[in-house]
């Protein structure tokens, strides 16, 4: 059974994980009407996916324990960037951010000893390492190249090759 707390938290991490979708959402339709970008707009729209998937499995988890998962209210996102560059930015910030959160549940979850949370949530921490391991190369690479043309044709190449697992068992 989870406490009042741990069920607050894991229903905030709901909202938190429900936004970042919605953040990346906004990022892939503001992708798709720039020009010869596919690959980064499919990239962000993946992205957004992911998270509702986040989202789902906390859902899932909060009502499997015998608590209630509460579907949040969300705020727009930013809808438009000043460059490519700018969104990744915002990306990484925003995985950091989420990475924070996450840290904040483990502890909860610890000081509760639930430690079926606190296996739970060990996914979500693998998968922030991720994401924000990915967003840091994404952000590095973008700054290398600048937001020129070419650079920006390489990089959406790239993106594909960046974005899929190295590990064949994932
Ligand atoms: Fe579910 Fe990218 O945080």
């Amino acid at each position: 059974m989870l406490s009042e707390k741990m069920q607050a938290a894991l229903n905030e991490q709901v909202k938190i994980e429900a936004q970042s979708s919605q953040v990346y959402l906004a990022m892939a339709s503001w992708a798709e009407i720039q020009p010869g970008i596919d690959n980064i707009t499919q990239f962000f729209y993946n992205h957004s996916d992911e998270e509702r998937m986040h989202m789902l499995k906390l859902i899932h988890f909060i009502n499997e324990r015998g608590g209630f998962a509460k579907v949040p209210a969300l705020e727009q996102p930013i809808l438009t960037f000043p460059s490519i560059s700018h969104a990744f930015d915002a990306l990484l910030k925003h995985e950091i951010f989420v990475s924070e959160s996450i840290n904040k549940l483990v502890d909860i979850s610890l000081q509760d000893k639930d430690y079926a949370t606190h296996n739970f949530l060990q996914w979500y921490v693998a998968e922030q390492i991720e994401e924000e391991s990915l967003a840091r190369t994404m952000k590095d690479k973008l700054e290398m190249i600048g937001d020129e043309k070419s650079g920006l044709y390489l990089f959406d190449k790239d993106i594909i090759e960046l974005s899929t697992p190295k590990d064949p068992m994932i």
